[in-house]
């Protein structure tokens, strides 16, 4: 048996509690990891007021979308020895159940830990860096020396983007909810950040700039969101939405978007196949995992908890208080 957070049923913080669950077995293909810490991400509040259901084959009331651990045992498929071995530290991108002791995994989803990181380090990055790179460099097909504007910038996600894209020369702009906060984004790398609550954001980036210049815009807040980035966009420009937290419903103006040639897209990472999640985590190696080894990108840890306190944990995240990430560690 093993010690898990359970959404006992949708509702508030207070709805976690900690319970005994049977150590899950791993699949043909899978890993089974002993967590040592675990990330949280907005997804979890989602899932925990019943707004984000558990894809299948995922443990449907134990949240958790990142982990950081040591595998304990493999089940590679017959003929496919994989990469990894018992003992192994590794971090990966799991579908649910990782506010846990124990959390199987497809080993395509792991990553060995960036050298000298700890696991509570590790544990902040899959989650974020595997949807910035594949929101942002795939399907926005952000390049060097473009803008991006991001919305939520001293959040997990956008303390992620502003250093990813700084990081491959491009020029970062951000939106947040106060003042330090957008200090916290031009720490991180953004070239100017502008609090949402006292500036209106398309005012300043047009004062910046005469014509529309944001090559790629990540959105995570739609609404009345949607028509202003649509029309900060330059030719060419991609809308990339991962949430609307401010409505899904949003106005667009369509010829602009012909005459412009705009481009509107977004996904949702959790339900995707091992397989595409895995070519995400290969290029995030080949690429992202340099930046963070040498420490030019940093994983920026907010708060922890132990496992026990996620929903204090949860409660912060509610607040919006925290720069950066909020990782679990369990004992
Ligand atoms: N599509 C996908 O695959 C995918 C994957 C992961 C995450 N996401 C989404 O990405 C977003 C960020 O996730 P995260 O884990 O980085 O969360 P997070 O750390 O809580 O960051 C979100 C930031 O957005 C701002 N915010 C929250 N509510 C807002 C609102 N109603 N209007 C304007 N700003 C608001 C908050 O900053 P201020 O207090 O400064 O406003 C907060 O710092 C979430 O919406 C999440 O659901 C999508």
């Amino acid at each position: 048996m093993m010690k898990a957070i359970v959404i006992t049923r949708p509702g508030g913080p207070e709805m976690l509690q900690l319970a005994e669950r049977p150590v899950p077995a791993p699949a043909k293909g899978e890993v089974l990891v002993k967590v040592i810490a675990a990330g949280l991400n907005r997804p979890d509040i989602a899932q925990r007021k019943g707004a984000y259901p558990a894809p299948p084959g995922a443990p449907a009331d134990i949240p958790g979308l990142e982990i950081a651990g040591i595998i304990e045992r493999v089940n590679s498929r017959p003929g496919e020895p994989g990469r990894w071995k018992a003992g192994d530290a590794v971090c990966a991108l799991v579908s649910g159940g990782g506010y846990a002791q124990y959390c199987t995994v497809p080993e395509s989803q792991c990553l060995p830990l960036p050298k000298d990181f700890s696991f509570t380090e590790a544990a902040s990055l899959p989650e974020t860096f595997f949807t910035v790179w594949n929101n942002v460099f795939e399907r926005g097909n952000l390049k060097k020396h473009e803008r991006l504007l991001v919305h939520g910038g001293s959040g997990g996600i956008g303390s992620t983007v502003i250093q990813l894209a700084t990081a491959l020369d491009c020029q970062v702009f951000a939106t947040a909810g106060t003042d330090e906060k957008c200090r916290f984004c031009e720490q991180l790398g953004a070239v100017r950040a502008i609090n949402y609550r006292t500036e209106d954001f398309e005012d300043v980036l047009n004062g910046l700039f005469p014509q529309p210049s944001m090559e790629v815009i990540l959105d995570m807040i739609g609404g009345d969101y949607t028509p202003k980035n649509l029309r900060l966009l330059a030719d060419e420009g991609r809308l990339v939405q991962i949430n609307a937290m401010r409505g899904k419903i949003a106005e667009i103006d369509l010829i602009a978007l012909m005459q412009r040639r705009l481009v509107i897209t977004g996904s949702t990472l959790r339900a995707r196949s091992a397989e595409f999640k895995g070519g995400i985590a290969r290029a995030l190696e080949q690429t992202v995992w340099p930046l963070l080894e040498t420490r030019r990108i940093r994983p920026v840890v907010h708060s922890v908890f132990p496992l026990e306190d996620a929903a204090r944990a949860h409660e912060l995240m509610e607040r919006s208080e925290h720069l950066g990430k909020i990782v679990l560690e369990i004992a």
